[in-house]
């Protein structure tokens, strides 16, 4: 959960209803470690998340190939932490549904360790997501097409049918942005842009809480407008994001979808509760020097089992776990005369950078030095509001009982209301719309000051991310109105609203990678937040921006007081402090397994193959070679079904 104060803040402050909505469920993985591992596969995908699903399911549309899936997490058909959309946030550290992993310390976060929390559980990550369905701008996507050495494959109009075809989207809503005039705001709902046909329901809200409405009014007083159209590739302005949400149900919609669609089908094969330790490769190198993996070997009720595939094994782990299991992966075996299946070197071995894997006495399959590194994440600081008495938000789901029952009622006849609604008003900002010239300047100063090791993405990122800040038209914050209070001290009576500001295309680079041989071991996670002076200065300028708006009618009518930063917080360095020891992640992590040249520290190629192998590829969030300017989900679904085609493509 975002949160404005530290980490340790009382739960109980985040909504809790009992209240549940039967979502559409369908048949539970039946199959056994041992009966999967006597399965004829011709694709094994690692990991049942996101993109995992995603892959798998649209590869099992050929009814002529096997297709298997294994997933750590089990299947929650009915979970209403999961599926009742005010209870994001809810599953966060707890162990049935989240690896609750947590970084290193953070100098730049005054020494606090980020929760990250990853999905366990069949869907991954989409069963926790906060529901917000979106994508990014179109240089977002074309930057992506340079690191693919300008292939064709990849860029904005090359994505643009695997973005539309993740979802089926809700229209209900004649005027998605009440309160605001028409012609201002009619969504075009393009089909080819928009999807009506896919597997993840997405829909606006069907109700609204009342910050929202002179929120946006104030915004547009200052220049900054409603923007109807974000699916095009120009994201900047006020949108009213879609939730990953069934409206028809009132439950939140996610890669179980994919699931479902297939899982009739008797060649697709999915085991839960089992956890890959290895990938093994055949030792009989093709080419030039390239491995081939032959199969996977997982863990599951403390026993060990292998299953081979003839074709691909696709890595869809997510971008914590991906670059651990390629450091780890894995035996070299041989067929012998008998094409019996010999493991001749059991030592550890792995892909990755070979110094690091050395030091650890993992033999180096593939000198691979970007595995792991590149890790890019948005951060988020906030400012909160205590609202005046009369004021709607969702605080009183919790404040006000009247209310409540009312809600409860409602949510459990219908799936509408409030308990069904999510906060949907979200504002992209390229720096013009909020800083003057001299201010711009400023910041592209400071960017320019920052550190780029050569050798590896980040001088093609430096140039790119450059541009996009001097031609001002690609966002560089995100401001997510958080109808509700988040920093203990709350008055129980009161309600408020949080704005939380983030850093949409930061220059942090973090990395993950093993520090044991244990593969089920966590992993070391280190973003490096706020280490340099841009993301410093960029969230810096956000938060000014939102302490500027408490002033601005219509905005200050609703206001009653200022409730974080404390109101004595005034100067940039008492700011800054601020931000350091309340930012959170917004829990994005992506591109530790980036597309981009080999001699650059790329560890994909165009094809999503990893260098170095003929047919072990990456699906997941952590091939980004630069983080998407937007919520992840959409992206990462498109990049399963693009790693599909490429499959289908190769046959
Ligand atoms: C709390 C939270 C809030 C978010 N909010 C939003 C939002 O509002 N909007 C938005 O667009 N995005 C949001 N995101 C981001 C988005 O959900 C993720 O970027 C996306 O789901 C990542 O997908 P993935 O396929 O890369 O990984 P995942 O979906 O995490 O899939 C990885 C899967 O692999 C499994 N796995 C890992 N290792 C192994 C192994 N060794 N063996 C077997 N299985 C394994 C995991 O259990 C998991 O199921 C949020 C994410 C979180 C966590
Ligand atoms: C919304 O539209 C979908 C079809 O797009 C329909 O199935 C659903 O019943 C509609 N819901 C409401 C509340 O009108
Ligand atoms: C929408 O209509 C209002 C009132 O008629 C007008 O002031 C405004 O300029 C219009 N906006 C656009 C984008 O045409
Ligand atoms: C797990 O192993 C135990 C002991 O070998 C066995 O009794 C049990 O049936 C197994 N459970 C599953 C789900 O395979
Ligand atoms: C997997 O492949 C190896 C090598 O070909 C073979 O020895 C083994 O029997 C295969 N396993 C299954 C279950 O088919
Ligand atoms: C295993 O293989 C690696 C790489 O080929 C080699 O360096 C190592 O010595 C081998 N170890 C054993 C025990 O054979
Ligand atoms: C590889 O790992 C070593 C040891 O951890 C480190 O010093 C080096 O910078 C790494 N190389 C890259 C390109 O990250
Ligand atoms: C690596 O191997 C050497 C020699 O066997 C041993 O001394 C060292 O402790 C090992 N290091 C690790 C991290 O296992
Ligand atoms: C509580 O909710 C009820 C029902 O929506 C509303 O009429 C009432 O004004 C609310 N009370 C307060 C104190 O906001
Ligand atoms: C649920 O919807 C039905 C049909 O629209 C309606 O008759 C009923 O009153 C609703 N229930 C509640 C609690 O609002
Ligand atoms: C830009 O804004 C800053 C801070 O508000 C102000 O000091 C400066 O005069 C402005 N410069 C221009 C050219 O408007
Ligand atoms: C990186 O390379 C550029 C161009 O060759 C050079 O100007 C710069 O000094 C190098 N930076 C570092 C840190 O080595
Ligand atoms: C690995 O790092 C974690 C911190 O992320 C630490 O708790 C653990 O002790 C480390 N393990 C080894 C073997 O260094």
């Amino acid at each position: 959960m975002l949160r404005v104060a530290t980490v340790a803040v009382a739960l109980s402050y985040l909504l809790r209803p009992a209240v549940a909505q039967t979502p559409q469920t369908c048949a539970s993985p039946s199959i056994s470690p041992s009966a999967f591992a006597n399965t004829k596969l011709d694709y094994v995908i690692i990991g049942g998340g996101t993109a995992g699903l995603a892959v798998a399911s649209r590869l099992a549309d050929d009814p002529s190939v096997q297709v298997g899936v294994i997933e750590a997490g089990l299947y929650h058909p009915v979970e209403p932490l999961i599926d009742t959309p005010s209870n994001v946030g809810a599953t966060e550290g707890n162990p049935n549904f989240d690896w609750a992993f947590l970084s290193v310390p953070q100098p730049g976060l005054n020494g606090r360790q980020m929760t990250v929390p990853r999905g366990k559980l069949l869907g991954g990550s989409s069963a926790l997501n906060f529901l917000a369905w979106n994508r990014g701008s179109k240089p977002d996507y074309d930057a992506w097409s340079t690191f693919a050495d300008g292939s064709s494959d990849w860029g904005f109009e090359a994505l643009v049918p695997y973005l539309r075809d993740t979802t089926t989207t809700r229209q209900n809503q004649t005027n998605p942005y009440p309160g605001i005039p028409a012609n201002e705001t009619t969504a075009d709902f393009d089909p080819n842009l928009v999807g009506f046909s896919g597997p993840i329901a997405s829909s606006y809200n069907d109700v609204y809480v009342d910050p929202p409405f002179p929120y946006i009014e104030t915004l547009n007083s200052i220049g900054i407008p409603t923007n109807p159209n974000p699916d095009n590739g120009n994201t900047a302005g006020i949108i009213n994001s879609r939730a990953s949400l069934d409206r028809s149900r009132g439950v939140r919609s996610y890669a179980v979808e994919y699931y479902c669609r297939s899982v009739s089908q008797s060649n697709f094969h999915v085991l839960t509760g089992a956890q890959v330790t290895k990938i093994l490769f055949n030792s009989s190198k093709k080419g030039n020097a390239s491995l081939t993996a032959t199969g996977i070997q997982y863990t599951a009720n403390s026993t060990q089992f292998s299953v081979n595939v003839t074709k691909e094994v696709v890595l869809s782990a997510g971008t914590i776990q991906t670059p651990q299991l390629l450091e780890l992966s894995g035996s070299l075996f041989i067929l012998n005369s008998h094409k019996t299946f010999v493991i001749i070197n059991n030592t550890v071995t792995g892909i990755g950078n070979s110094t690091l894997l050395n030091s650890l006495n993992v033999t180096t399959l593939v000198d691979l030095p970007g595995v792991g590194e590149n890790l890019q994440d948005h951060l988020f600081a906030g400012v909160e509001y205590e609202v005046k008495p009369g004021v709607l938000t969702f605080d009183w789901l919790h404040n006000n009982a009247t209310f409540e029952a009312q809600q409860t009622e409602l949510y459990k006849a219908n799936g509408t209301g409030y308990f069904a609604a999510f906060d949907s008003t979200l504002t992209w900002l390229p720096f013009e719309l909020f800083l003057n010239s001299t201010q711009v300047s400023s910041i592209l100063n400071v960017f320019d000051s920052v550190p780029v090791q050569n050798g590896t993405l980040q001088p093609l990122q430096h140039q790119l991310q450059r541009q996009w800040i001097q031609q001002g038209n690609v966002p560089q914050v995100q401001i997510i109105l958080h109808n509700a209070g988040e920093v203990p001290p709350l008055n129980s009576n009161s309600s408020y609203f949080t704005a939380f500001i983030g850093t949409l295309h930061p220059w942090a680079r973090g990395s993950v990678h093993i520090n044991t041989t244990n593969p089920l071991a966590h992993p070391v996670i280190n973003e490096h937040y706020l280490e340099n002076d841009y993301d410093v200065q960029t969230i810096l300028s956000g938060v000014k921006l939102l302490l500027s708006l408490q002033n601005v009618a219509p905005l200050s009518n609703i206001i009653q007081a200022r409730n974080a930063p404390a109101v004595n917080i005034q100067s940039d360095a008492d700011l800054i402090n601020y931000i350091r020891s309340g930012a959170a992640s917004s829990s994005h992590p992506a591109g530790t397994a980036a597309l981009g040249p080999r001699a650059q520290g790329g560890v994909v190629g165009p094809d999503l193959v990893v260098y170095g192998t003929t047919n072990l590829r990456i699906a997941d969030a952590s091939v980004m070679p630069t983080i998407v300017g937007a919520n992840l989900q959409q992206t990462v679904y498109a990049i399963g079904e693009k790693a599909a085609a490429l499959i289908s493509q190769a046959k």
